[in-house]
């Protein structure tokens, strides 16, 4: 069973227990789909201020981004390589972090809260297979320091999927 932590106030030690929790739910299931669904409601418990989490996965057939787990409402299903936030994240294989969403252009609305957004490609075995998708509600939510931890969750994340 799991148990709802509370996480330390202190960001880095909370970021710490994050990545610990994550181990732990991850290292026994080899299912993509469980572990990317587990993933993305462990960070949905973990981070204040957001309004949607979860992932997209790389289609090679048709060069698009496919909605995968997630917690949040409804979004967009496809988006292709190079479109919006998460399209270009995953055609430069960089993490955007974006303070506000209507500043970027072509940025994908799918839920009209959002107001800042990160995403984080995962790129295994030199592969691109999607990205990490973390809408906010909130201007400039995410900074150096969450982009720095979310970037060794998806390492993390890697290993597992
Ligand atoms: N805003 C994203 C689309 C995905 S939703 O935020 C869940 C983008 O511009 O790529």
């Amino acid at each position: 069973m799991f148990t709802v932590e509370k996480y330390s106030q202190n960001r880095k030690e909370g970021y710490e227990q994050l990545l610990k929790q994550a181990r732990a739910l991850l290292e026994d299931e080899t299912s993509i789909t469980a572990n990317l669904a587990n993933a993305s409601a462990l960070l949905n418990q973990f981070l204040p201020n957001i309004n949607w989490v979860g992932f997209y996965e790389y289609e090679e057939l048709s060069d698009q981004l496919v909605l995968g787990p997630f917690q949040g409402l409804p979004a967009c299903v496809r988006i292709p390589i190079g479109k919006g936030v998460c399209g270009t994240a995953a055609k430069e294989q960089k993490t955007l972090v974006v303070d506000d969403v209507h500043q970027f252009p072509g940025h994908i609305a799918c839920d009209a809260a959002s107001q800042s957004e990160i995403v984080v490609p995962i790129v295994k075995d030199g592969q691109l297979f999607g990205v990490l998708d973390i809408d906010s509600p909130e201007k400039g939510r995410f900074d150096q320091t969450d982009q720095e931890w979310l970037e060794k969750f998806v390492d993390e994340l890697n290993k597992h999927i």
